[in-house]
């Protein structure tokens, strides 16, 4: 029996190698002027912001330039980056690199079209609605990946309070993704681990959360399948064609699933983790899902007993203990693409556990609801112990 479900993604994908060439035509539909969003300089540096300039100009495209963002955007940087933007006419936001880009070219677009500061949208009982007035935003994904290219979803973090709430609405989906699997050749190998393991952290979230949808199931399959078979090879040999292709397609399927099916108590937690320690979201959810596989597979077993089948691309599974198997294999890729470290090695210390648990129920509650296991505080202070 299917149960009822919505299903809404608005956002043209145009997947390719090459496909940056697309930009200038794709953003004219959407503006006269874009204001081009990266975290750092990276990409003025390699000649990436230049090619896309030229791109955009020979299609009638004018545009400007903001960098002054941190790799997890805080809303102080964004609500500059906006002021920027509106100072320069920009009426189209370019989200250029990682998730953190995208996040923060969509937190200026929610910020200049209602010409308020970003984190009036974020959180508490005033919190301001998203509307149709944010701005159109394209995103060029340079990492396989956080998804972000294929959300309505925004990462932002605030200093003071060190909280990183995920926001978003129906208006703050990218109008276009372009994916291009050229563009993430020069990805360094450890930000391919965990970009890549944020993908994987996304598909088997969304596959066994409880909004999950017989549409956002088979997203989810083909991209566990995928990164299975793929991450390992991008990790070790940037330059390989197939693999970067295989987790650029991975990546925005996870992407599209966490859009409806959103995410579970993993995500919850690395995003109270991220905002205490400041860690690096791959690598934290690299140290907490076995745990929170662990924790939630008894709450759906006919899911997560297929995560491990589907990660060896089988298409039966005769393990004897299925669900564990579903663990280990997750386990065994970590540690081959190197990112079997528990989260004091990442700076988390045992005195910050509280505080994490409590910012999971108090900003990220939404991922703790649908998990299957629907954890409470002693169990989110069970899985941080086990995962330092
Ligand atoms: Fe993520």
């Amino acid at each position: 029996m299917i149960r009822d479900f919505s299903f809404f993604i608005p956002v043209k994908l145009v997947f390719g190698e090459g496909k940056l060439a697309a930009a200038g035509e794709e953003v004219r539909v959407l503006g006269k002027k874009a204001l081009i969003v990266t975290t750092g300089d990276l990409f003025k540096k390699t000649g990436l912001v230049d090619r896309l300039v030229a791109n955009l100009t020979a299609s009638g495209v004018q545009s400007a330039y903001f960098s002054d963002l941190s790799p997890n955007p805080l809303h102080t940087e964004i609500d500059a980056a906006a002021a920027f933007g509106k100072k320069n006419g920009c009426d189209v936001m370019i989200g250029l690199g990682g998730g953190s880009a995208i996040d923060a070219a969509k937190g200026a677009a929610i910020a200049i079209g209602h010409d308020r500061p970003i984190w009036d949208f974020c959180m508490g009982p005033d919190q301001a609605a998203i509307t149709a007035k944010t701005l159109p935003v394209v995103a060029i994904t340079t990492t396989a990946g956080t998804g972000s290219e294929g959300t309505q979803w925004a990462v932002i973090t605030n200093k003071a309070t060190l909280e990183k709430p995920g926001i978003g609405s129906d208006y703050t989906f990218a109008r276009v993704a372009i994916v291009d699997p050229e563009l993430m050749a020069s990805m360094p190998q450890k930000i391919t681990a965990s970009t890549g393991f944020d993908a994987l952290a996304h598909s088997i979230e969304a596959y066994t959360s409880t909004l999950a949808t017989p549409i956002t199931d088979m997203y989810c399959e083909k991209a566990i399948r995928l990164i299975g078979k793929y991450l390992r090879r991008a990790v070790k040999d940037g330059n390989d064609k197939e693999a970067r292709n295989g987790m650029a397609l991975a990546n925005t399927l996870g992407g599209f699933s966490i859009a409806v099916a959103i995410v579970t108590v993993c995500h919850g937690l690395a995003h109270s983790v991220g905002g205490v320690a400041n860690t690096t979201h791959g690598e934290s959810l690299a140290a907490m899902t076995p745990q929170t596989m662990r924790f939630s597979m008894r709450g759906n077993p006919d899911k997560f007993k297929n995560i491990g089948m589907f990660l060896r691309d089988e298409v039966v599974n005769v393990g004897q203990d299925r669900l564990e198997d579903s663990v280990r294999e997750v386990e065994r890729l970590i540690a081959d693409v190197g990112l079997a470290n528990g989260l004091a090695k990442q700076g988390v210390k045992v005195t910050d556990i509280e505080r994490i648990a409590e910012g999971v129920i108090r900003y990220m509650g939404g991922s703790i609801t649908i998990d299957p296991m629907n954890p409470g505080r002693d169990d989110l202070i069970g899985i941080l112990k086990k995962s330092m």
